[in-house]
């Protein structure tokens, strides 16, 4: 076994995003963060995934003077992000010029290790991402090429190695297996690490994944005997349930094992004292329920992750439909093979559970297909995994239609977002911040810029009177 495995702590990011829809504020934690950046961990995971939209959205912060906050104050401590590639912290398709824009601005804010990955793992979608990442490195930057975990009879443990050696030759510094719906279990945890290690060697390897389904401690155990280096787990009273595996129990078991972790037991235990309240405080207001504490295996039986599932019985519910849901469950490993097995994860996730509730209310397979997949068989999200139905992409695209590069529209370096966004804000933009908030979230980002010079307004007129 190995002597050293390190840790990411993800209260800041998976674990409120999972746990809380990312609701947690700066405030809240302000205060522990000096305590955090003595603990020894790998990183913290702080920024990115939906923390950008819920800071201008819900919780009238700027992502970006938190995250220079969250430097201020850890200044020891590897700060992370998760960013997925050609679509940063959104859906759609950016060009190449604001890609490389926001990763500039994030490194420049304070981000060390940059988490790249692609829904379909189309690795065409991670590559802008990575090339700006190199290009503004500092000695402490970290590109990790990510990838999303999923089962299907086209994702063999050899088809992630080859993903493995793809992302090492595209010149990632480490790479990170992301199993977003906690499916991986114990056995197949072995098999992956140990055929990637075989391949790859030295390259650090390093396991995310969710306690959703239950098997993540097992999952870890499995991947840290088989030589995995990092893993991402959360202070314990924000773990577990739909989030990670808690930090100080990996500490306490792995230490038994003569395994070191770096962590400083004394200071993670702080951590977790800290945020014990702050979770009470959101149980009581309703924020966390208790269905994201517990343990859902249903992932395991209809192999659909939690919240897939969830999404599909209020949809059905909506249409009064409910005695449609056996068959509907049973649709959708058609429909999913019919895509060429993407991984059931957002937005793919929803498209795949729509087509199949469509399917069977309409009593009849594809007779109305979703804008969504009309848009997949384009190729405008990338390549499929595996093969699709040739039938169904002949239904879409006409005979003989091909895919259309999804590149050809994302390559572009014309500037033109951002002076989009210049003219929009005026006076509003006062930094290439503002500006790459703007592009990212426009309704958002402009409600937060006028609400933030109506806030300094106010405060003038009340100083001036106090005078
Ligand atoms: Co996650």
């Amino acid at each position: 076994m190995k002597k050293k495995v390190q840790i990411t702590e993800t209260v800041l990011r998976d674990a409120n995003q999972s746990l809380m829809a990312t609701r947690l504020p700066y405030s809240d934690y302000a205060d522990i963060l000096s305590t955090m950046d003595k603990a020894g961990y790998y990183s913290v995971e702080c920024w990115g995934g939906a923390t950008f939209d819920s800071c201008l959205r819900y919780l009238g912060e700027d992502p970006w003077e938190r995250l220079r906050n969250i430097r201020k104050n850890m200044p020891n401590t590897r700060l992370q992000m998760l960013l997925r590639g050609q679509n940063l912290l959104g859906y759609k398709h950016y060009h190449d010029d604001v890609v490389e824009k926001f990763v500039e601005l994030s490194i420049k804010n304070g981000i060390d290790v940059i988490r790249i990955f692609d829904a379909l793992n189309d690795f065409r979608n991670i590559k802008t991402a990575l090339e700006a990442t190199k290009k503004y490195a500092n000695k402490r930057t970290v590109a990790s090429g990510c990838i999303s975990y999923t089962q299907s009879p086209v994702h063999t443990v050899a088809k992630y190695v080859e993903m493995c050696k793809e992302l090492k030759n595209m010149g990632f510094d480490t790479i990170c297996l992301k199993d977003m719906a906690g499916t991986m279990s114990p056995n197949e945890a072995e098999g992956l690490i140990k055929g990637i290690k075989d391949a790859i060697g030295e390259m650090p390897i390093i396991l995310h994944t969710h306690c959703t389904t239950g098997m993540a401690y097992m999952t870890l155990t499995k991947a840290i005997e088989s030589g995995v280096d990092v893993i991402d787990t959360a202070t314990s009273c924000f773990s577990n349930g739909t989030s990670q595996a808690a930090t100080e129990t990996m500490f306490y078991a792995l230490q038994q094992y003569g395994i070191d972790t770096g962590l400083n037991e004394e200071v993670i235990n702080k951590v977790n004292d800290y945020f014990k309240p702050i979770k009470q405080k959101y149980i009581d207001s309703g924020l966390i329920s208790p269905k994201s504490m517990a343990t859902d295996s249903q992932a395991l039986v209809y192999k659909v992750p939690g919240g897939m599932l969830s999404n599909m019985i209020a949809n059905l519910k909506d249409m009064n439909a409910m005695d449609k849901f056996d068959e509907a469950l049973l649709e959708i490993p058609n429909v999913r093979k019919d895509l060429g097995y993407p991984p059931l994860v957002t937005p793919l996730s929803q498209m795949v559970g729509n087509q199949a509730v469509t399917n069977v209310l309409m009593g009849e397979r594809y007779k109305q297909i979703s804008k969504e997949v009309k848009n997949y068989f384009k190729g405008e999200y990338g390549i499929a995994p595996g093969e699709v139905s040739k039938e169904l992409e002949t239904k879409i695209l006409g005979e003989g239609g091909k895919p259309t590069d999804c590149r050809a529209e994302d390559s572009k370096r014309t500037g033109e977002e951002f002076k989009k966004a210049k003219e929009a804000l005026g006076d509003l933009c006062r930094s290439e911040e503002d500006m790459m908030s703007y592009i990212c979230f426009p309704d958002q980002a402009e409600k937060f810029f006028k609400d933030r010079l109506a806030k300094e307004e106010n405060i003038a007129t009340y100083t001036i009177t106090e005078a």
